[in-house]
């Protein structure tokens, strides 16, 4: 069998973590493949809401196996935290989550680092999640890491090596912190982490490929958040895109399958860094008002803009995309017209090809479409479809060159609607 990858094709929060879950029932295993605890994918069923960080989104349909891969970065404590709450809530993940042991560790002195660089870029700040991400992969790249696996050899002097490089570093930055109570808490998480399977991701997973199990990996981010494609310096440290799902899971390009492709019918961002079809009008506020557009690991207000085609069809186009899936077209259902940016206007030319850079001239080129004006949170099938909505879609499906298989028209698992249209 081959790994179909789920992941964000803007700016992240595009509504993965729902999707994973209403995709679980057809996948024997689901696998995160990058990021870390930057991530906060939020599910919705039964009345209750669950916001998963570190842990993939496929825990709460049948008793499927969920791998942590090599590619992500674990911070044990927030872990322990996220699976303890689960567990109280009645998910017991010990026996059916599975944790690489190449995956790398975010220790407590890369938060600090994490805080420190973005203090000293002032106005410059990446704004990060402050969560250690930057820093935990900057030593991977630098092989200096401290890996899950680490726990089982020697695991006392890696760490003080690291941490003693931490702390040189910080000295350096004239940066002062205390960590004593959160590194207590944080070592005594790492005995929580042991329960866990610790393993060979690489050989499991495809071991599972080979017995005719299906694998679905679930992206973090957005391609527009990846380390090389994404609106760099504004990123990520990790590499969003499909390719990533190779290296951060050990599986061969050519074991990819469907490459699923998810977007919001709108835009949003959360932190620095460029974003062309931002609103900063009552319509921008609308968005936000009505999306609930609050980061949902910082609460962070999310920046709100019109759907851009520019940055979409670059990233279809990085991923391979195979299906498009269109996520909170409920929050568009009142607006009596919808603008989708098809190009940039930049030094009086018109580009329609993503920029190597995206600065402050550029000016979105719009196509308007009229609203559907209807409350589509209670259909069940794309028959109910408003002729304008079919509208909006046929043009997105036009301009994108895929079909747009599934559309989510609220939070709720049971609010998603797969259309018939296949390949
Ligand atoms: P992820 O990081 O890609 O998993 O997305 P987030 O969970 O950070 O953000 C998506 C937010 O939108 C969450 O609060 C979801 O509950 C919510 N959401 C997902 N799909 C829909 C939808 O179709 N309509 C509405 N109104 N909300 C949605
Ligand atoms: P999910 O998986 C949205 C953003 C941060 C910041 C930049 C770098 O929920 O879609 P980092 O902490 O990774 O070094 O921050 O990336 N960012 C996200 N934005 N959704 C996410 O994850 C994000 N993870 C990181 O806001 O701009
Ligand atoms: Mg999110």
């Amino acid at each position: 069998m081959k790994v179909d990858v789920l992941l964000g094709l803007q700016w992240g929060d595009e509504g993965k973590g729902k999707i994973v879950d209403v995709l679980t029932p057809e996948y024997d295993v689901i696998t995160r493949f990058q990021g870390g605890p930057n991530a906060g994918h939020t599910l919705e069923f039964n009345d209750q809401k669950y916001i998963l960080r570190s842990i993939p989104s496929g825990i709460f349909q049948g008793e499927k196996i969920n791998i942590i891969g090599n590619g992500v970065v674990l911070d044990p404590l927030l872990f322990k935290q996220e699976a303890e709450a689960l567990a109280t809530s009645g998910h017991d993940l010990t026996e059916r989550l599975y944790i690489s042991k190449k995956a790398h560790l975010i220790l407590p002195t890369h938060r600090v680092l994490d805080a420190a660089y973005e203090a000293a870029k002032g106005d410059g700040k990446i704004g990060t999640t402050g969560k250690g991400i930057g820093p935990a992969y900057t030593d991977k790249i630098s092989r200096n890491g401290v890996r899950v696996g680490d726990l089982l050899h020697n695991f006392e002097a890696k760490y003080a090596a690291a941490k003693a490089r931490h702390e040189a570093i910080l000295q350096s930055l004239n940066y002062t912190y205390d960590i004593t109570g959160l590194e207590a808490e944080w070592l005594e998480a790492l005995e929580y982490l042991k329960r866990f399977n610790l393993i060979d991701s690489e050989h499991v997973i495809n071991e599972y490929l080979k017995e005719e199990k299906s694998v679905l990996a679930e992206g973090a981010q957005g391609t527009l958040l990846d380390i090389d494609f994404g609106s760099y310096p504004f990123v990520t440290s990790s590499n969003t895109v499909c390719a990533g799902c190779c290296t951060g899971l050990g599986v061969s390009p050519r074991s990819i399958g469907d490459m699923y492709g998810i977007f919001k019918a709108y835009c949003t961002r959360v932190g620095s860094g460029p974003f062309p079809t931002e609103l900063f009008d009552e319509t921008g506020d609308e968005l936000c008002r009505i999306g609930h557009e609050y980061g949902s690991v910082t609460g962070r207000k999310r920046r709100c803009g019109w759907i851009d085609l520019v940055a979409l069809k670059y990233a279809v186009m990085i991923n391979g995309v195979t299906q498009l899936i269109m996520m909170k077209s409920d929050v568009l259902d009142g607006f009596d017209t919808i603008k989708a940016c098809v190009a940039y206007r930049m030094d009086g030319q018109e580009l329609t090809q993503f920029p190597y850079e995206i600065n402050d001239t550029i000016e979105p080129v719009y196509v308007e479409l009229p609203g559907w004006k209807t409350d589509m949170t209670h259909m069940q099938s794309e028959d109910e479809f408003p002729e304008e909505f079919n509208a909006y879609l046929a043009f997105l499906e036009e301009e994108l060159e895929v079909p747009i298989k599934i559309v989510s028209v609220g939070p709720d698992r049971a609010q998603t609607i797969v259309r018939y249209t296949e390949d």
